[in-house]
């Protein structure tokens, strides 16, 4: 299974007490690799799917910080996985290389991602051909 094996969930460091919540995500301790870039999606309607695309090189972590979505990855080889993301203290990391697509945003859904490398349009593979002839190496 292409990469599909190195998607994981994690649970983050929850430090709340009677003040309220407050988790915490450390570069290279809590997740694999240092965060370059952070980004946060959010008032998507519900039929909305977003991604729909594969990076050649930036690694994610996601985490649904208030509401919940869903994740599906493809490794382009014909397994598919799909993750709720409903808990701000558990996020997915996501490697490079797999196909992801983000759904099912709930009204309430902020969904912060980190990446391990800043924006680059250059290494975002757009179709779902363009990824499977990577994959192939073609
Ligand atoms: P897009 O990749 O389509 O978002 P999603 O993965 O959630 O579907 O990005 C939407 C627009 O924002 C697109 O024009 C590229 C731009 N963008 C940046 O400039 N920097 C970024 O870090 C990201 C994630 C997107």
């Amino acid at each position: 299974m292409h990469n599909m094996n190195n998607v994981k969930l994690l649970e983050f460091p929850q430090l709340g007490d009677e003040r309220g919540h407050l988790v915490v995500v450390e570069s290279k301790i809590d997740i694999p690799f240092n965060i370059e870039r952070v980004f946060y999606i959010y008032g998507s309607k519900q039929n909305v799917i977003r991604g729909e695309h594969a990076n050649r090189e930036t690694e994610f972590v996601l985490i649904n910080v208030s509401g919940a979505s869903k994740v599906k990855i493809k490794d382009g080889e014909g397994n598919e996985a799909i993750f709720c993301l409903n808990r701000p203290h558990t996020g997915i990391y996501l490697p490079a290389m797999v196909w992801k697509e983000m759904y099912d945003f709930s009204e309430d859904s902020v969904l912060l991602v980190l990446a391990s490398q800043h924006y680059n349009a250059e290494e975002y593979l757009r179709s779902y051909k363009e990824y499977t002839d990577a994959i192939l190496g073609k």
